[in-house]
């Protein structure tokens, strides 16, 4: 199984590092615009997998498609962060050229590859890709809510002062600080609500803390985080490629699920060899549904920014 990275910057290498040691594929392809960026790191990772040992071939490619052939999958990381006085909009403007351009190159050389949408502004970035390339939905999917509810288990296991892998819950809606909704309702440890261990004030602080996950870190470190994002991607990509079917909240066109209809924002998804398989109705309370639907208001709003591209 074959898979392709588009930017190997932060998040696409550290996501070709996982799938390689965990040898969730076969043959991993890092592409850059960065003259022999993608072929450092690939390399970088190759020199490791005697240390620790796996088969995975991973290549570089400065900007040649010709090499992405034939892939199962292709991981989209290509584009900039929002640089000081630029506006929201010029942002989406050229990510979205990045991402429109990058989806066209690897169908051309992948036509039956499923894609897997990284870039930010996510959703908006997963909705352009399926507008752009017509592709049926279940092959575009955006990767964010994966990302958002790893950082809600650890921050619930944090409060419990239990074992991460002892806590389920899942954020659902789109992948930014006042958007996303984590479903703290439905959070449980080991099958047990968590409003049994927690107060409503430690539940709310876990909620907001896993909001901002992705800020406090950009404030750490000075620009985004990447080996959860980058881990995040690989544990979907596994599903995939290994027909898993794991349930996975995922960016995703609805077409009247949740009540809404064109757009892509997360909900959760059964994900398996097919891409999108099946869109799970959790049974969202009115609280949640409203929080939904407000949600997807401002995902739309983030939507109409496009109209230049699309
Ligand atoms: P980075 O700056 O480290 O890497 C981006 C790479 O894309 C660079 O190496 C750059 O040379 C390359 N690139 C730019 N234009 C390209 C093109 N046309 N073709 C090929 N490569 C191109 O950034 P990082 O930290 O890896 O983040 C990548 C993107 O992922 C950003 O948009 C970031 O906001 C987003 N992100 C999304 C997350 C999510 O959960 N959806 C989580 C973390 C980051
Ligand atoms: C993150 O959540 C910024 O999308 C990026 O870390």
């Amino acid at each position: 199984m074959k898979v392709t990275i588009v930017g190997a910057g932060n998040v696409g290498a550290t996501c070709a590092d996982v799938i390689s040691y965990r040898g969730i594929a076969s043959e991993v392809v890092l592409l850059d615009i960065k003259e022999g960026f993608a072929e450092g790191k690939a390399m970088d990772i190759m020199q490791c997998a005697t240390t620790t040992v796996f088969n995975t071939k991973v290549s570089g490619s400065t900007n040649d498609y010709s090499k992405t052939a034939g892939s199962d999958v292709v991981v989209i990381t290509s584009g900039i962060p929002r640089k000081p006085g630029m506006t929201r909009e010029e942002l989406i403007g050229i990510n979205a050229g990045i991402v429109k351009s990058v989806a066209d190159n690897v169908l051309t050389h992948s036509p039956d590859a499923i894609i897997v949408v990284v870039s930010n502004p996510m959703d908006t970035m997963t909705y352009l890709t399926l507008k752009a390339t017509g592709l049926p939905k279940n092959r575009v999917i955006g990767m964010g809510g994966a990302l958002d509810s790893s950082r809600f288990k650890y921050f619930l296991s944090q409060a419990l002062q239990k074992p991460g892998n002892d806590v389920q819950g899942m954020v659902i809606g789109g992948h930014g600080d006042t958007t996303m909704i984590p479903l703290t309702r439905l959070a449980s440890y080991n099958g047990s609500p968590v409003a049994n261990f927690l107060s409503q004030e430690e539940m709310d602080k876990v909620a907001a803390s896993t909001m901002v996950g992705g800020a406090t870190l950009t404030g750490l470190l000075g620009t985004s985080a990447w080996y959860a994002p980058g881990a995040s991607v690989a544990y979907l990509v596994d599903s995939i490629l290994n027909d898993q079917k794991r349930m996975i909240p995922c960016s995703v066109m609805l077409e009247g699920e949740y009540g809404q209809n064109d757009i892509c924002i997360g909900v959760p998804c059964i994900i398996g060899k097919n891409g999108v398989e099946e869109i799970v109705d959790i049974k969202l309370n009115d609280t949640e549904k409203a929080l939904f639907a407000k949600s997807a208001e401002a995902v739309r709003n983030m939507n109409a920014d496009l109209k230049s591209v699309l």
